[in-house]
């Protein structure tokens, strides 16, 4: 988070962080930590204030209000403060391996790091050659050590911030979100990914020069390195970069997802892979080191409609719960101006241009994993049916490990409702390399996913931050049924059978808030179950899906549907019931509930379930 010439109390500053922290714990949590400036701006020696603590988010607040010589009060013009939540891949959660990671005792270089770095023994090893100590077990640790390295062997004095991290991450190999901060470069930020998500947040009260940020290249041979030396960010031609007229006062936000940052601002920037984003004397500017064939010239100001209510609790108990309940607008949001229901045409906007490729082809790959692969297994008969095609079904891992072959006249479809499971990710690298048209169904705008398929299906289902999926699988269940329903719009023979889903889809919200009413039925049933070691939960055919998602959310004993087998159930719970394809639909959401009040009556916290995170970026 970088304020330029807003001026701010190191108290807001601290809560722009820690909320932004809060927001983002979903996404994994044994550890936090943060570094902020040390000295007012008028101070002239500066120094980095690094405070690291293992667990929650709250124990780091907690920490740094107990941290002497912290002056709240005085404001800040200028001011770049990091902060990250760590999830651990290397070496266990503790105050040393979290982030931010550093160079050196003095703090020069600080970085905070999403994603893995696969080559950092190699790193550690080459830098331990140089004198440098490691203090940590992780691989990030490498990069700030990297950078200082690459500053201290500088040609030039001259050297940018942004030209040190664009040799930095020449080095990398992995998948990473970075961003640095050094004493040397006070009030600059620079960030950079690849293969981990990374956006940019703007706000300013001003007008903004440009709403399309021009990519500059630079190729790094010595001779360019030394001419880019001399291109410090603040002579960079005004053109070139962002900035906010008026007085320019403007703040950015980096983060990895628009949930930490979406109560500032609406107005974010996706960055590309290898994108080094550097801001200095409140401008931004986005460059590269190599031009590519078919790189798009610019990176947009983008608007998202997402709203901060969307992503608070409200009066649920845990963000499940809300989730659960929001399934019929959520649905309906899936389905909206996408099906017509007095002419029964279904059109998605994102494949229509596709749609004469995806019905030539040889078969349909749907691939995902967790609950996303469950959404591909509940729809795989109904798609079967309505396309005519042969259905593949796909658990990313091991579809990767097998090798599949995958033919250039193969669609595959990533379903994913954060868009960045690397697995998932790692599939879509490889469909592509072997030339298959790509297909994303996810619900998360400007995720990897959704970026680097060649076309998709936004679920719109909202954010989803409780960690176990549950609005997520419905609307990625709904959007893949509207896709059978486009595809089969001009068969004459299943026009009887697409009347009869769409009804069903039409009323499916209604039916979905009467199985909510039996809320507090399961409530009861929770509360006899909650004290058992096992559950089983069986059902088959178009429930067989229903089955393995209620299995992963909870274990519990269901043969909903069937009259027969209620007489010898131990409780039968009665939903309505709707079009055989769509019933899972229905189904689910007991099992939703009951998972959910099991967890709570056992005393877990459903948001924060131990050894989950919401979106697993690495492998
Ligand atoms: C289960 C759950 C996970 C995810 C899986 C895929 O409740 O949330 O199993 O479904 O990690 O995540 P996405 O859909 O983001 O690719």
């Amino acid at each position: 988070y970088l304020n330029y010439r807003v001026p701010r109390t190191r108290k807001e500053i601290f809560e722009t962080l820690i909320k932004g922290l809060q927001r983002l714990e979903y996404r994994g949590y044994d550890s936090a930590g943060v570094a902020i400036d040390g000295n007012n701006n008028e101070d002239k020696e500066r120094y980095i204030k690094l405070v690291k603590k293992r667990g929650k988010v709250k124990a780091l607040e907690e920490e740094l209000h107990k941290q002497d010589g912290m002056d709240f009060k005085t404001d800040f013009e200028t001011h770049f403060g990091i902060a990250h939540t760590r999830w651990a891949t290397h070496g266990v959660p503790n105050a040393v391996n979290s982030h931010p990671q550093r160079s050196d005792k003095n703090n020069e270089f600080v970085v905070i790091h999403n994603g893995i770095i696969t080559n950092y023994k190699d790193l550690r090893k080459f830098l331990e050659t140089k004198g440098y100590e490691f203090e940590s077990e992780t691989d990030t640790e490498t990069i700030p050590k990297l950078i200082k390295y690459v500053y201290d062997n500088r040609e030039s004095e001259d050297m940018s911030f942004s030209a040190l991290v664009e040799r930095v991450i020449q080095q990398l190999e992995g998948a990473f979100a970075l961003v640095f901060k050094s004493i040397h470069y006070p009030g600059e930020a620079v960030s950079t990914r690849r293969g981990s998500p990374l956006l940019i947040g703007v706000r300013s009260k001003y007008q903004l020069s440009t709403e399309q940020v021009p990519v500059l290249y630079r190729t790094c041979n010595i001779e360019n390195v030394k001419k880019m030396c001399k291109t410090r960010m603040k002579r960079l031609d005004s053109s070139a970069c962002l900035h906010a007229f008026g007085d320019k006062a403007v703040e950015f936000f980096f983060a990895s997802d628009a949930s930490a940052i979406i109560e500032h601002t609406n107005r974010v920037i996706f960055l590309e892979d290898d994108d080094i984003a550097a801001v200095a004397d409140g401008k931004l500017s986005i460059h590269r080191v190599k031009r590519s064939a078919g790189d798009d010239p610019s990176r947009a100001i983008q608007t998202l409609q997402m709203e901060l209510q969307q992503i608070m609790k409200g009066n649920f108990s845990a963000f499940m719960q809300k989730e659960i309940f929001e399934q019929p607008e959520s649905i309906f949001n899936t389905m909206r101006g996408r099906v017509n229901f007095e002419t029964n045409a279904v059109l998605l906007g994102g494949l229509k241009d596709h749609l004469k490729e995806i019905r030539r082809c040889r078969r349909l790959i749907i691939i995902g994993c967790g609950t996303s692969y469950h959404a591909a297994v509940a729809t795989r008969q109904v798609l079967e049916e309505l396309t005519e095609l042969p259905v593949m079904v796909e658990l990313a891992s091991d579809f990767l490990d097998r090798n599949t072959p995958v033919f250039r006249d193969d669609v595959c479809f990533f379903i994913s409702q954060s868009g960045e499971t690397a697995d998932t990710l790692m599939a879509l690298r490889y469909c592509k390399d072997h030339r298959a048209l790509t297909v994303g169904i996810t619900n998360t705008v400007g995720s990897s996913i959704s970026r680097d398929t060649d076309c998709g299906v936004h679920i719109n289902a909202g954010p989803e931050i409780g960690v176990a999926s549950t609005k997520a699988y419905t609307s990625q269940f709904i959007s893949l049924v509207m896709f059978g329903l486009m595809m089969s719009e001009d068969r004459i023979s299943l026009q009887s059978r697409r009347q009869e889903i769409i009804n069903g889809l039409q009323s499916l919200p209604e039916m979905i808030k009467e199985v909510l009413l039996l809320d507090e039925k399961i409530h009861d049933l929770a509360l006899e179950l909650y004290k058992q070691r096992s559950l089983l939960v069986m059902a088959r055919g178009y429930n067989y899906a229903t089955c393995l998602e209620g299995a992963l959310k909870i274990k519990e004993i269901t043969y909903i549907e069937d009259t027969e087998s209620s007489k010898f159930a131990y409780k039968a719970i009665e939903l309505p019931q709707t079009v055989d394809c769509l019933q899972g639909v229905l189904s689910v959401i007991p099992l939703q509930l009951l998972s959910f009040h099991l967890a709570v009556l056992r005393g877990y916290d459903v948001d924060f379930p131990r050894n989950l995170a919401k979106s697993v970026t690495v492998e």
